[in-house]
């Protein structure tokens, strides 16, 4: 199994390349089971994750033709599901316990084909992670669904599914999603209140109106759309993707530095930018040929302020980057408070930065960081993708060597982050083999 091995105290300067969001180049390759012609995403970051997404298509019956670009980073996908439907239209479990974000298959397999049948994701490190609002948004569309053997067996007795007037219980990207998706199909007009406004809903919504679909409030709480008949192929380049850039940012306000992030969309990670403005960094907003750059400026004997952050549904502080910027905090002079509202248990990273030294407290859905605190390179191991970060984070802070185990958590969602970490001047190895 492979590892990471930094060995810290550089400061981090250069440009690194923003890849394609994982996290919107899913829902866009499920929506490309709505059409039966050929739908082109450009820009999907070369991570696992999509590798497994576009598995969860071919075995549903998808051609799928792959590119990707010289560096590694991203490749681009013809999906032709042309042929789905022929077959049982069944996700199976192999693919999906490995990652739930395949549940955004159903609403566009009954949205289209009347019937569905989908491995139920089963748990996650960071917290229960059920998905009652996707099915119960699509019950109240006219789905009968049951659970069978740990299958979703879903169908439409109507055979097409019908427009709601929905109000989400509480604000959830995947459902969302799976109800956007569903409602282009639909008969009628659906309204989605209290819809998620991540970015990559509204990349998914514009996805879907280059395929035909007709779809009001974009980027707002409520989502409109005028079911049709059918929708066609398009090419699309999925947006950057926020949590990579957001990321990096951490990276140079924990390590030190000056770094250019390119093809950025500051927008997105506004709600960091002030934070890590407010501890004292430096950050400049610019437009590039590639579009807009974000400079993050920290120097080496700077120091940061701590600062207190609640993690909530966007526009406020995103809970994938709340790992990273508790690495941050260790560094800062002062008491910081983290408040986790959006998943229960997810403080796992809090005690491997322990062992590196950081001197924090776990109370609940509270994290109480007192810095800074001096960090000492150990061994450490990540139980999920974002946590996998922060440590790498906290290793490029720490003195001496740390060890990253279990990095295939990483590799789900990061697009070459120790090459993009060694180009702007990291000490940071991959190792194969060995170890856990
Ligand atoms: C997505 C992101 C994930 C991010 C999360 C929150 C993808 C592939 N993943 O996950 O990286 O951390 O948004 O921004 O885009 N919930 C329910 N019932 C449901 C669905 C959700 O109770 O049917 C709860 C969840 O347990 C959680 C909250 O709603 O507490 C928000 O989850 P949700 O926005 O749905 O997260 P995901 O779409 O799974």
């Amino acid at each position: 199994m492979d590892r990471l091995v930094i060995t810290g105290g550089t400061a981090l300067r250069g440009r690194i390349r923003v890849s394609g969001a994982k996290n919107a180049a899913l829902p866009c390759i499920a929506a490309a089971l709505l059409t039966e012609e050929t739908v082109t995403l450009r820009n999907l970051p070369a991570v696992a994750d999509i590798r497994t997404m576009l598995r969860v298509l071919e075995a549903l019956g998808c051609g799928v033709e792959r590119v990707a670009d010289e560096a590694g980073f991203e490749l681009s996908a013809a999906i032709s599901a042309q042929a789905v439907g022929d077959g049982g239209l069944q996700a199976p479990y192999d693919l999906v316990k490995t990652m739930r974000a395949s549940i955004l298959v159903l609403g566009p397999l009954l949205a289209r084909f009347g019937r569905a049948s989908v491995s139920l994701p089963g748990g996650c490190a960071i917290g229960a992670r059920p998905v009652n609002m996707h099915l119960e948004g699509l019950e109240r569309m006219g789905a009968a669904i049951l659970i069978d053997k740990g299958y979703v067996e879903a169908s439409v007795p109507g055979g097409r599914l019908k427009a709601i007037d929905h109000t989400f219980d509480k604000v959830s990207v995947g459902a969302t999603e799976n109800l956007l998706m569903a409602a282009t199909l639909a008969e009628g007009t659906t309204h989605l209140r209290n819809a998620a406004v991540e970015p990559e809903i509204g990349d998914l919504a514009r996805l879907l109106q280059a395929m035909g679909a007709a779809i009001e409030g974009i980027d707002t709480g409520t989502l409109v759309v005028h079911g049709v008949e059918r929708l066609h192929g398009c090419e699309h380049a999925v947006i950057a993707d926020r949590i990579e850039a957001g990321t990096y940012l951490c990276a140079v306000a924990a390590a030190g530095g000056d770094v250019v992030l390119d093809r950025v969309r500051p927008d997105d990670v506004r709600a960091l930018i002030d934070l890590l403005e407010r501890t004292g960094c430096v950050l400049t907003e610019r437009m590039g040929q590639d579009g807009p750059q974000l400079r993050i400026q920290r120097e080496l004997g700077q120091k940061l302020r701590a600062k207190d952050v609640t993690t909530a549904p966007h526009p406020a502080f995103p809970t994938d980057l709340q790992a990273q910027v508790m690495a941050v905090l260790t560094q800062a002079s002062g008491i910081s408070v983290i408040k986790e509202t959006i998943f229960e248990n997810r403080f796992q990273h809090a005690m491997e930065l322990e062992r590196l030294g950081a001197n924090l407290r776990i109370d609940g859905s509270t994290a109480i960081i007192a810095g800074p605190a001096p960090l000492t390179g150990c061994t450490v191991m990540a139980t999920d993708l974002r946590a996998s970060a922060a440590l790498i984070i906290a290793g490029l802070v720490a003195s001496g060597e740390t060890t990253v185990d279990r990095i295939y958590h990483l590799d789900r969602g990061y697009a070459g982050i120790d090459r993009k970490l060694q180009g702007v001047g990291a000490r940071i190895e991959r190792v194969s083999g060995g170890s856990v």
